[in-house]
């Protein structure tokens, strides 16, 4: 396949997700649509066809076969893999620490802890044939302890323990393996998408989705020149 890069978005098929795979793809990447539904993914690829080369991948981050399976589908395909974007995501409860029931809090870190390690630790022989040797976390700022320990933090409120603490793991996940592969000359960083309408919070957020995804594609395409180990939204540092 002649194309330059090559990238792979977990959670491709809708949201924030799928606009970084319109963008990604009208750079020139060619984008991997890693989606657990096959008909929502085919229909994510349709849609963004237009915007460049995109490739549906079945790609569920909770099933180890599926992503191995997903792997090997890259391998054969491209070869390798430049950017790795673990966005994949779910918020299934707003409970507070001490009403949270254990099921929720293991559902939750089964999608927005478990996957990433899960997805990146099989896509990793691929990233390091990749030139880019890019990950990205899709993080939050609910899961910043540091603000969330000011009482005139914006989300002060959000008081949710699963989906607030799952995405504190992932940070933890970003700072860890960013130290781990530095040496290998990896990026790895967390990004906080901003409050965005999706069907993750009912809509509510103020920022578009493509909003969102202009500032994770900012990063995403960043050199060899550019951070690792950090937690960024928009163009501005988040406190861990
Ligand atoms: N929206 C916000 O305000 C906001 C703020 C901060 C951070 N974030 C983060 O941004 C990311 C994207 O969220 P979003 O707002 O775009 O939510 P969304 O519209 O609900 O999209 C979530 C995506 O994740 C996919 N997904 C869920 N479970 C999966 C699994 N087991 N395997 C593979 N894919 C799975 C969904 O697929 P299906 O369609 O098949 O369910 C969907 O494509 C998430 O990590 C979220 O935590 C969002």
């Amino acid at each position: 396949m002649n194309t330059s890069r090559f990238a792979l978005v977990t959670g491709a098929n809708k949201g924030i997700g799928k606009e970084i795979a319109r963008q990604l793809a009208q750079q020139g990447y060619h984008v991997f649509l890693g989606c657990r539904d096959a008909a929502r993914g085919r229909e994510a690829q349709a849609e963004l066809e237009s915007a460049g080369q995109v490739e549906f991948v079945a790609l569920d981050v909770t099933d180890g076969a599926s992503v191995d399976a997903a792997a090997a589908q890259v391998e054969a395909r491209a070869g390798r893999l430049d950017l790795l974007i673990n966005n994949a995501g779910i918020a299934p409860d707003a409970a507070p620490p001490s009403q949270v029931k254990l099921d929720d809090i293991r559902a939750t870190y089964e999608v927005n802890v478990l996957g990433p390690v899960r997805v990146t630790q099989a896509f990793l022989p691929l990233l390091r044939k990749g030139e880019q040797k890019n990950i990205l976390n899709i993080s939050s700022e609910l899961g910043s302890l540091a603000l969330h320990s000011y009482p005139d933090f914006a989300y002060h409120g959000v008081n949710i323990f699963s989906y607030n603490s799952s995405k504190t793991a992932l940070n933890a996940f970003t700072v860890l393996l960013a130290k781990e592969l530095k040496a290998e000359g990896f990026r790895v960083n967390a990004v906080n998408p901003g409050f965005t309408a999706t069907d993750l919070n009912q809509h509510s957020g103020p920022l578009a989705p493509a909003e969102a995804a202009a500032a994770i594609v900012h990063y995403a395409v960043q050199g060899a020149d550019g951070p690792t180990g950090g937690f960024f939204f928009q163009d501005g540092q988040v406190p861990w």
